[in-house]
């Protein structure tokens, strides 16, 4: 719990932030309200509204090249300008444990391209994980045993293996912790960030089959062409939370104080996050 305070009361200083693969702005958006130089990049065009703050391009180049957008709206590259906080939601398509039974059918390894692009995909997660930055967040859902342990060149699991896994999670979030009455695990991956701490528990779900499939809206979306991008838009409530938790008390002179409505740290307590001048 000190750890906690000791990281929220800092002296002011804005952030130079990057969220890196992410098109929505969902988080870029939430630092931004807080006065801090965020910018979302993505490979695609944005959809949450400000150009201005998106670096269109490979998240390596945005970290390599320190980039940023000048008054103009224009890229630049400054090496002085260092990055002081990244957050990364890479692709989970080859890394969620939902996707294992593309790999493995009744014992048996199927499908060789999908254990490449596992490959692929760990190899993008360890290069953020490690880019140097000295505050780090991933974010990806449930990863299954081959991603998380790391493969060797015949495919099998081991933690000695030329593709090292992308290792445990830190922390698992839910939507309806952060005010949202939905459910989809998420993991967190941190370095020198806390865990996040739940701002409105409107759950857990319900028991109740009926009533808790309701809150499965992302595993019940329908087929289409804009599926995989709706499912992996950022919730408000969480963006909003790592904004604040992780950037608010970074403002000049703001100090921010947390106020348990009971004596448990626990995912069922309420609790009041106060930001003041
Ligand atoms: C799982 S989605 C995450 C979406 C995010 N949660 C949001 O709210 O926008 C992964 C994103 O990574 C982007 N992406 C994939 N490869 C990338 C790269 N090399 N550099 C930057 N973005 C990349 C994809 O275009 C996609 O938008």
């Amino acid at each position: 719990m000190l750890r906690f305070f000791d990281s929220l009361i800092r002296e002011g200083k804005s952030l130079k932030e990057l969220v890196g693969c992410e098109e929505s702005q969902a988080v870029c958006i939430e630092f931004r309200k807080l006065g801090h130089e965020a910018y979302s990049c993505d490979i695609q065009d944005c959809s949450g509204g400000h150009p201005e703050w998106h670096l269109q391009m490979d998240v390596f180049d945005a970290i390599e090249n320190r980039a940023y957008i000048n008054n103009s709206g224009f890229y630049e590259f400054d090496d002085s300008k260092e990055w002081d906080l990244g957050i990364f939601h890479p692709v989970c398509r080859y890394l969620a444990n939902s996707g294992v039974k593309e790999l493995v059918r009744d014992g048996v390894k199927i499908n060789p391209e999908r254990w490449e692009k596992l490959k692929e995909a760990m190899n993008f997660f360890n290069k953020l994980k490690n880019c140097g930055i000295p505050k780090i967040a991933l974010e990806n859902p449930i990863p299954h045993i081959y991603a998380r342990v790391g493969l060797d060149e015949e495919n099998n699991h081991t933690y000695f293996g030329s593709t090292p896994g992308i290792l445990g999670y830190n922390q698992i979030v839910q939507p309806w912790m952060f005010g949202h009455k939905e459910m989809k695990a998420t993991c967190l991956w941190l370095n020198g960030l806390p865990k996040l701490i739940p701002t409105d528990v409107v759950g857990p779900p319900p028991k109740d089959k009926k009533e808790r499939k309701k809150w499965a809206k992302v595993h019940r979306m329908p087929p289409g062409p804009e599926r995989a991008k709706l499912r992996s838009k950022t919730y408000s409530g969480i963006a909003k939370a790592m904004a604040e938790q992780w950037g608010g008390s970074e403002l000049k002179g703001r100090i921010c104080t947390f106020k348990q409505t009971d004596n448990k740290i626990n995912v069922n307590t309420q609790y009041e996050l106060t930001l003041s001048i």
